[in-house]
């Protein structure tokens, strides 16, 4: 999917109106994409370079550009809720995932984080999914599979719970990352916490103050980890027409918090964490 060769069979191209409006196709010899203003024949695209113009069989013109992973990502089909780009991208930074690094995920859902996993560990690297609903972890094997152009060999979905540890007994103690997507994290520490090298990053998303709350003090309570931090990132998207240049109206308020806490060596205990206490807990004077 890289490099300056011409669009070919099994590219993900997206095409884009003059008004922003868009589609996606999976780019196949023979075959017609129908929009309610004429059609498209795929073979118009195959062979030419990306960054071109088609224009349907009824005059509309569309930019022609494959599909970046977060367009992708928009676009593919969900069964559940997937995490968006903004969290994905702040997941590899947090998780510190690099090639040659293996990393366990639960749920996989519908695939959408799983595509930057194994982008992001790359040839030599390892990604386990686990995902318990079977309709579930078909669209997100679908749509790995179709992103990759094949079923990445570096991917093992495992359809069935994160608690039957279903990972290859070598990698034991071993995952440098383990990312959770699901409703109820804290039953899952003690897996989470055989799963991981020491050192090894956790990073769980949450949608709720009240789940965020409850992983970070059974993080602590159970002591095999660096002190919890949380993050939520919002992205501001611009409008942009001549001195018309401000924030748009609209914008994805809400997706999720991330919880990020480190493995710490086994039977290491970390110095109790000192917190300076809140000024109206100390009996000082108010405001003082
Ligand atoms: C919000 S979805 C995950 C979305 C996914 N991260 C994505 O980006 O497409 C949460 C998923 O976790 C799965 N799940 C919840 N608990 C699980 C468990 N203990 N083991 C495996 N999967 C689990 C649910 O079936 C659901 O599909």
């Amino acid at each position: 999917m890289t490099g300056d060769r011409v669009l070919s069979p099994g590219d993900i191209v997206q095409i884009t109106d003059d008004r922003g409006r868009h589609h996606t196709l999976n780019l196949q010899p023979g075959a017609t994409f129908h929009t309610h203003r004429g059609s498209i024949a795929h073979d118009d695209l195959l062979g030419r370079p990306e960054g071109i113009v088609v224009t349907t069989t009824g005059g509309t013109r569309y930019v022609a550009l494959r599909s970046l992973l977060e367009d992708f990502v928009l676009s593919m089909p969900r069964g559940a809720a997937v995490i968006y780009p903004k969290d994905a991208a702040r997941i590899a930074m947090l998780t510190g995932l690099r090639p040659g690094w293996s990393v366990l995920e639960a749920g996989a859902g519908s695939g959408a984080l799983t595509c930057t996993l194994i982008q992001t560990v790359g040839a030599q690297g390892r990604v386990v999914s686990c995902e318990r609903r079977p309709d579930f972890a078909e669209t997100a094997r679908a749509n790995v599979t179709r992103w990759f152009g094949g079923e990445p060999e570096t991917w093992t979905l495992h359809v069935g719970d994160l608690a039957e540890r279903p990972w290859d007994p070598g990698l034991s103690g071993g995952f440098d990352a383990v990312v959770l997507d699901m409703l109820d994290p804290w039953e899952h520490v003690d897996t989470v916490a055989a799963a991981l090298r020491p050192g090894g990053v956790l990073v769980v998303y949450v949608a709720t103050t009240t789940q965020l709350s409850r992983i970070a003090e059974d993080l602590r309570a159970d002591g095999r980890w660096t002190e919890p931090r949380a993050e939520e990132s919002l992205v501001r998207t611009w409008h942009l027409e001549g001195l018309a240049v401000r924030p748009d109206h609209r914008m994805v308020g809400h997706t999720g918090f991330l919880l990020t806490s480190r493995r710490l060596a086994e039977g290491t205990v970390a110095p109790p964490r000192r917190r300076r206490p809140a000024k109206g807990l100390t009996g000082g004077a108010p405001g003082a």
